[in-house]
């Protein structure tokens, strides 16, 4: 497809960011030497590099397809942000790393799926759509964490080592400046609702189920796994108040099955600017090209 029409409907500024985290003193248990909350973390940050560079590579099989100047820089800036986001879970994850855990055997298996899907859709119109449409789904996830991150930052980073939190505000930032960008090119490509729909519900349990399994994998590495603390401390953080991160999310989650829904529509509010400010020791301006 090929059309003058505007594609993009990102208002937002995109604007990329370097975060330079100095994270050679973080300790094993970053968050209120909690074993559950620090892994339930870790287990997002070593998704997250292979993820976001699956995301690229989803979004970027499109491109050619996009006429509209303002959706093709859109493109641009969500890839560079996302980039930066890889590189900088990438250091996260090294810490974790240096404590003995078996980031690279997980990140080999999330790189082994992941890869072989953008393979399959060099010759699959269907994986190319797929992983398009997965993309779109887990953009709208990520932005409903950012929201959690940014409206309740002191419940949800209640006791985590400050660089890593900052590591988050800026990660949550962005994901809510671009959070329209894959939407808009699966749109503008002529994606269909309903592929979209049946995609979130896969990707959703697809997303929480991967996060357990690695927390769990990281939490049996250190002989806690089946401790009473741990789960309190896990049926706290996922349904109780006043984190109860999973019950939380279901209403922003819902709103992606509303006829007309388009993430422009929600966010919005948010006062990124302060979190920003507040971040702003590890923050420099990227040029893009
Ligand atoms: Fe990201
Ligand atoms: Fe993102």
């Amino acid at each position: 497809m090929s059309t003058n029409t505007r594609q993009s409907f990102t208002d937002t500024t995109i604007e990329v960011r370097k975060f330079d985290p100095n994270l050679e003193r973080v300790e094993r248990y970053y968050i209120a030497n909690d074993p559950f909350k620090t892994h339930f973390s870790n287990a997002m940050s070593i998704t997250f590099p292979e993820g976001e560079r699956y995301f690229l590579r989803s979004v970027l099989a499109y491109r050619d397809e996009i006429s509209d100047p303002k959706l093709q820089d859109d493109i641009k800036q969500f890839c560079a942000q996302e980039a930066q986001h890889s590189l900088v879970h990438d250091k996260l994850n090294e810490t974790a790393k240096r404590f003995g855990y078996p980031v690279k055997a997980i990140e080999a298996v999330i790189s082994r799926v992941l890869r072989g899907r953008t393979e399959w859709a060099k010759t699959s119109a269907f994986w190319k759509r797929y992983n398009l449409a997965a993309t779109t789904c887990l953009e709208h996830f990520t932005a409903i964490l950012a929201k959690q991150a940014l409206t309740r930052p002191d419940i949800i980073f209640n006791g985590m080592d400050p660089a890593i939190r900052a590591l988050y505000q800026w990660h949550a930032v962005e994901e809510i400046e671009h959070r329209a960008v894959s939407f808009d090119v699966y749109k503008a490509t002529g994606g269909s609702a309903l592929l979209l729909r049946i995609v979130m519900l896969i990707t959703s349990f697809m997303f929480i189920f991967t996060s357990l399994r690695i927390t769990y994998v990281l939490l049996h590495h250190d002989g806690v796994a089946f401790k009473w603390s741990t789960w309190k401390s896990a049926i706290g953080y996922l349904f109780l108040p006043p984190e109860a991160m999973l019950f939380r999310v279901i209403p922003d989650w819902l709103t992606f099955f509303l006829p007309g829904f388009h993430p422009s529509k929600y966010h919005g509010d948010l006062d990124t600017r302060a979190v920003l400010n507040e971040v702003g020791e590890y923050l420099q301006p990227v040029a893009t090209v």
